[in-house]
């Protein structure tokens, strides 16, 4: 039973529908990007439930009408045709039950025979723990709607405690993703942290998607890659069993994993029939500064289509404390394997919103370079970059974006190490945390490929075909949108920019 805390609110849904309804209007089309879903008001971070339904694609995620911080979670819902172009619906859930009265966290949808959309989700509840400190209780919780209206299961919760293997946290436990396997059984995959106090994935089963047994552990962190292991996505690619996960507390190793809460895919060979995930490989999914808690849907077409909240718990501080919303999902991204490791590619459908190509060939950079028509915010840009004199291989080349007389951010590459760096440090950022962040792309050479979308207040860098990907926020203000290229050595361009429409 719900123990009150003092200083605790109720919140209900129907209040935060009209809240959101009457507060968007304060939030002008132009202070938004245009194809990166933002909350309809206040705060967001993970996508929750992202799934087709009924012919349409759902999005929901978590959500904080009443504030641009984090909150007691509701879960905020957008619908899409083409995963580029979004219409919000009303909230989905409030947290306003004794199961999940501390936050409805993430979760995930899927279409049900019946016709039902089915969301599952963890709820949050609260209680005194033996030193009389607060701590949270995580279970695991249903709601049925019609793509609109959602109504939580009766029977919540439909996993808790007794649910969980031998050791493992009530604390640490959540973040369900549904699927249904080829046998037509539904699984699902769970965060959780076992004694060893790092990360693991769980794996439940059912019939009917409603009554859930635990089978077994699906993987193991073992203080491998950071800690628990948060928002746990299953799926197979390409014949080979993925999972993508998000640890907290990461170290860095390399250039692979940086510090801190980072996105993650583990590549193996998965045998359905046992249920058996063994792991071959693993991987950073994104090297730049914000991304986080990936999760992926399945098109019409077949498809895998993955996103993340495009921003990093570590760096929230980083933002435009004016602005009505804080939060934002990446482009969407279709994703594949060669050679063992993922690639990602911006959704084909964002070809639909290019508009005024300008093109150049062969151009010289050798100091500073400024091309006419080269500018924007809002902007989806194909370079290629080699060396102009083979004998003598640049040091070092910079696209600098989102520029003005004060402020610019920019993607630099230097050949003699095969670095690709992303860099806000001078985007107008106050806050002494992450912002500049490296990997290894491109040839010593000289020679890298790049697709770079802008979008307002962000940058996805996709390097050698989506082999790497960097992807960054900035709060930078609107007029910097200046473009120019800086090198150190003489560098060759071919450069393909296009403006980004709705
Ligand atoms: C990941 C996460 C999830 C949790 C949610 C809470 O970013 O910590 O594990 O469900 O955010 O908002």
């Amino acid at each position: 039973m719900r123990v009150k805390f003092d200083g605790e609110k109720d919140y209900e849904l129907s209040a935060a529908k009209a809240y959101e309804a009457d507060k968007e209007t304060e939030i002008a089309p132009q202070d938004r990007p245009i194809l990166h879903l933002t909350p309809r008001v206040g705060w967001m971070n993970d996508p929750n439930g992202f799934s087709r339904y009924q012919g349409e694609y759902h999005l929901f995620y978590q959500y904080h009408p009443y504030s641009t911080n984090w909150g007691p979670m509701h879960w905020g819902h957008a619908v899409s045709s083409d995963l580029l172009t979004w219409e919000h619906r009303p909230v989905a859930m409030a947290p306003d039950e004794d199961y999940d009265y501390a936050g409805c966290f993430s979760g995930s949808a899927i279409e049900l025979d019946d016709g039902r959309q089915l969301l599952m989700y963890t709820g949050v509840q609260r209680e005194y723990k033996e030193d009389g400190s607060i701590g949270d209780v995580q279970v695991q919780c249903l709601a049925f709607g019609d793509g609109t209206d959602y109504v939580k299961y009766e029977k919540n919760p439909v996993l808790s405690a007794k649910d969980l293997p031998q050791g493992a946290s009530r604390v640490d436990f959540r973040d369900p993703k549904i699927w249904r396997g080829s046998d037509g059984i539904y699984r699902c995959a769970v965060g959780s942290r076992p004694e060893d106090g790092s990360g693991q994935t769980l794996l439940y089963t059912s019939e009917d998607a409603i009554h859930w047994t635990y089978k077994k552990v699906l993987a193991l962190n073992g203080n491998r890659i950071g800690k628990m292991w948060e928002c746990p996505d299953f799926f197979v690619l390409d014949g080979k069993g993925i999972l993508m996960t998000s640890p907290q507390d990461m170290e860095a190793v390399g250039l692979e994993y940086r510090a801190g809460n980072g996105s993650i895919c583990v590549i193996g060979n998965y045998d359905e029939a046992m249920d058996e995930f063994v792991e071959e490989s693993n991987q950073a999914v994104d090297y730049g500064i914000d991304f986080y808690a990936h999760q992926t849907v399945l098109t019409e077409d077949g498809r895998r289509v993955m996103i993340g909240w495009m921003q990093n718990w570590d760096t929230c501080g980083v933002r435009n404390p004016n602005q009505k919303w804080y939060g934002q999902m990446s482009i969407p991204r279709e994703i594949s394997l060669k050679n063992g490791r993922l690639m990602q590619e911006p959704i084909a459908e964002l070809k639909q919103h290019r508009r005024d190509k300008i093109s150049y060939e062969n151009v010289l950079i050798d100091g500073t370079l400024r091309l006419d028509g080269i500018e924007g915010r809002y902007a989806d840009i194909e370079v290629e970059l080699s060396a102009a004199d083979a004998e003598h291989i640049y040091h070092s080349v910079e696209l600098r974006f989102a520029e003005n007389e004060r402020h610019y951010s920019s993607v630099g590459f230097k050949p003699y190490e095969k670095i690709l760096t992303i860099d806000r440090r001078y985007s107008g950022v106050c806050r002494s945390v992450m912002n500049r962040s490296e990997c290894y792309a491109g040839s010593e050479d000289g020679t890298i490929r790049l697709r770079l979308i802008l979008d307002r207040n962000s940058i996805e860098v996709f390097a050698d075909g989506g082999e790497k990907v960097m992807t960054m926020t900035f709060y930078t203000e609107e007029d910097a949108k200046g473009i120019s290229f800086v090198s150190d050595g003489k560098v060759n361009m071919n450069i393909t920019k296009y403006v980004l429409e709705k």
